[in-house]
C-alpha cells in the first residue's frame, strides 16, 4: 500500500514535469545516471574513458514495447554532453532524440532527465554520446526492448540473452581525435577493435551444454565495419533492428557501422572454449579481437586459430545484405504479422537521391551530402524553428539529388510532409563503403547493387520481404535503396554513422512537417527542455 502511494506518487510527479511525450497508461522504469570521467585500459594503456555510473560500456537498458524510460542524466564531465538513442524512434517527439539539433546539450555539472517512450518497438539498439565526439570515449551501451507477455516471438526463448559491442577503438585521447578532425585533418588507422569494452579474449561469455542463447551485437565502433563469428558455431539470424528476419544460418556475420543484429548461437559443441572473433571490414589492415566463448563444463581454454572472415570482398557482403529478409509470418511488436503492411504495394511520391563526398573545403578535410557539408549552428535546430528564432538554419538548404557543383558549408534541413512516402538512393561513388542511419523511423532496405544506380534498377527492387531497419550499408562505388513512410513528425538527423564523416558534415536534418498543432501528431515541448544559444531566456510554456 504504501509502495503504491510512492509509486503512484512519482507518477503523477512525472505526468505533472513531462505532460507530452510519454503515455500515462504504458509502464515507466526509471533510471539515474552519473556520466563521469575515468580511467580505462582497453587495449592494455591508461585512457580517459566516459563512465556511466562508473561502467565502461555504460549499463544495459531493458524495457518492453511501449514502456516510458524516465531517465536522469548528471554530467560530471567538464564539457558540455548528450546522450542519443540509436534506432530508438520517439514517436512524435523529437524532443527526447539527443542530437545537436534537437536538444541543447547538458552543461557540465547540470542534469537533464529524458522521458523516452519506445512505442510500437521491439529489437536490439544502444545508446551513445552524441556531441564533441565522446563517442570516442566511451559512454555507449545496448539497449533491449522486449516483446510484450502475449505478442508470439518467432523462436523459442533463449537460454540466456548476451549483449556484445563492438567496434573499433582509438588509444588517443577524443579530445585530441576532435581536435585532428577540426583542423582537417583525417584520423589515423584505428588501434583496434574492443568487445564489450575489452581487448583480446577480454571478456568471456559462460553458456550451459546443449543450450542456445540469443547474441545482440551491434558495430558502436567509429570508422570500420566489421565482421562477426563464432569458432566452431553457426550463427542463426533472428532479428535486426527490430524485424523478425528468416532464420537463416551464417558462419559470420558482417556488421557496419552502427548496426544491430541478434543471432542464435546453440552450445552443441564438445566441451571446451572457443574463439569469438570479430575482425575489421574493407580496410587494408585487418584488425581482430576476440572475445572468449566459456561451456561451463569445460576444462578446457581456447585453443587452434582464431577463426578466419572475410575482408575485403565486396560481393560476399553484398550477396548476405540480400539473404537477409524478413518473416512475413512473425509478429513484430504488434500481434499482427510483419507481412501484413505492404510496403512493395505503396507508390513513393517522390525520389530523393543522397550522394556523399569528401571535399576539402577553405583547405581543410570535410565530408558532404549533395555538396553540402553540415555545420551545426549555435542554435538546435528543433529549438530554432519552435521558437521561430530566423537565420540559424537554410530550410531546402541541400538540394534533394546531387548537383554537381562545389561543395559548400550550410547548416542545410530538408523539408517533407508528414505521411509522405519516399524512395530514398544513396548513392556511393567513393571507394569507402558507407553506413547511413535515419532517426525516429524505420526504412525498408529495397535493393542494392554496384554502380550508379537509374531508374531501371528499380526492376530488381525486393517489394516483398526486406527488412525494416534504421541503418543501412552503402558498398564502396554503389548504391542501396530505401522505401520510408515519414511518419513521424518533428526534427530527424539524417547521418554517416562513420563518426569523422557525421563530425566533419556529411550529415543533415529532415523537418517532418504538418501543419497541424494537435499532440496527436508531435508532442509539445518539454517543460524541462534545456534553452541554450539564442533560444536562451525563452520560455516552454506560456508565462
Ligand atoms: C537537476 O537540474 C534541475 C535544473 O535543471 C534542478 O532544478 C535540479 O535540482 C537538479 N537535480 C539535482 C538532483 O541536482
Ligand atoms: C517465421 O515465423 C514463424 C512464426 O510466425 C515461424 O514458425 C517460422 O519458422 C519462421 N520462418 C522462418 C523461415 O524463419
Amino acid at each position: 500500500m504504501r509502495d503504491c502511494k510512492v509509486l503512484c506518487f512519482a507518477i503523477a510527479l512525472v505526468l505533472l514535469c513531462f505532460h507530452g511525450g510519454v503515455n500515462g497508461e504504458d509502464p515507466y522504469r526509471f533510471f539515474t545516471w552519473k556520466v563521469t570521467y575515468g580511467d580505462i585500459y582497453p587495449l592494455g594503456v591508461k585512457q580517459q574513458g566516459i563512465l556511466i555510473n562508473g561502467q565502461f560500456p555504460g549499463p544495459q537498458i531493458d524495457a518492453v514495447t511501449n514502456d516510458n524510460l524516465i531517465i536522469s542524466v548528471f554530467n560530471g564531465l567538464r564539457e558540455p554532453f548528450l546522450i542519443s538513442w540509436n534506432g530508438i524512434q520517439q514517436r512524435r517527439n523529437s524532443w527526447q532524440d539527443g542530437v545537436y539539433g534537437t536538444n541543447c546539450p547538458i552543461p557540465p555539472g547540470r542534469n537533464f532527465t529524458y522521458a523516452l517512450q519506445v512505442k510500437d518497438q521491439i529489437g536490439s539498439y544502444f545508446y551513445f554520446p552524441s556531441f564533441l565526439f565522446h563517442k570516442a570515449a566511451g559512454g555507449f551501451g545496448g539497449i533491449r526492448i522486449w516483446s510484450r507477455p502475449r505478442i508470439p516471438v518467432p523462436f523459442p526463448p533463449p537460454a540466456g540473452d548476451f549483449t556484445v559491442l563492438a567496434g573499433d577503438w582509438f588509444k588517443t585521447n577524443h579530445y585530441i581525435l576532435r581536435r585532428l578532425l577540426e583542423i582537417g585533418r583525417n584520423l589515423p588507422f584505428p588501434d583496434g577493435l574492443l568487445i564489450n569494452g575489452r581487448g583480446w579474449n577480454g571478456y568471456t561469455f559462460t553458456v550451459d551444454p546443449g543450450k542456445t542463447y540469443r547474441f545482440r551485437i551491434s558495430n558502436v565502433g567509429l570508422t570500420t565495419s566489421i565482421n562477426f563469428r563464432i569458432q566452431g558455431h553457426s550463427l542463426k539470424l533472428v532479428e535486426v533492428e527490430g524485424s523478425h528476419t528468416l532464420q537463416n544460418t551464417y558462419s559470420s556475420l558482417d556488421i557496419h557501422l552502427g548496426q544491430s543484429y541478434s543471432v542464435l548461437v546453440t552450445a552443441d559443441q564438445p566441451a571446451k572454449d572457443y574463439y569469438i572473433a570479430v575482425s575489421s571490414r574493407f580496410t587494408t589492415r585487418v584488425l581482430t579481437t576476440t572475445a572468449i566463448l566459456h561451456y561451463s563444463n569445460s576444462q578446457t581454454g581456447v585453443s587452434g586459430p582464431v577463426p578466419g572472415g572475410p575482408t575485403n570482398q565486396v560481393a560476399w557482403s553484398l550477396d548476405q545484405a540480400r539473404s537477409i529478409r524478413w518473416n512475413l509470418t512473425a509478429s513484430g511488436p504488434r500481434p499482427n504479422p510483419q507481412g501484413s503492411y505492404h510496403y512493395g504495394m505503396i507508390k513513393p511520391s517522390r525520389t530523393i537521391m543522397l550522394a556523399n563526398s569528401a571535399p576539402y573545403i577553405n583547405g581543410k578535410q570535410r565530408y558532404a551530402v549533395n555538396g553540402v557539408s553540415f555545420v551545426p549552428p549555435d542554435t538546435p535546430l528543433k529549438l530554432a524553428d519552435y521558437f521561430k528564432i530566423p537565420g540559424v538554419f537554410n530550410l531546402g538548404g541541400i538540394p534533394s539529388s546531387p548537383s554537381g557543383g562545389n561543395a559548400y558549408l550550410q547548416t542545410a534541413v530538408m523539408q517533407a510532409n508528414f505521411r509522405e512516402f519516399v524512395e530514398i538512393v544513396f548513392q556511393n561513388w567513393e571507394n569507402e563503403v558507407q553506413s547511413w542511419h535515419i532517426d525516429g523511423h524505420a526504412f525498408f532496405v529495397v535493393g542494392m547493387d554496384g554502380g550508379q544506380w537509374t531508374p531501371a534498377s528499380r526492376t530488381r527492387y525486393n517489394l516483398r520481404d526486406t527488412v525494416a531497419r534504421c541503418t543501412v550499408q552503402v558498398y564502396p562505388r554503389a548504391w542501396t535503396a530505401i522505401y520510408i513512410a515519414l511518419d513521424n513528425v518533428g526534427m530527424w538527423n539524417i547521418r554517416s554513422e562513420n563518426w569523422a564523416r557525421q563530425y566533419l558534415g556529411q550529415q543533415f536534418y529532415l523537418k517532418v512537417y504538418t501543419a497541424s498543432n494537435s499532440w496527436r501528431d508531435e508532442y509539445p515541448i518539454p517543460r524541462n527542455a534545456l534553452l541554450c544559444g539564442r533560444a536562451r531566456g525563452r520560455h516552454t510554456r506560456p508565462l
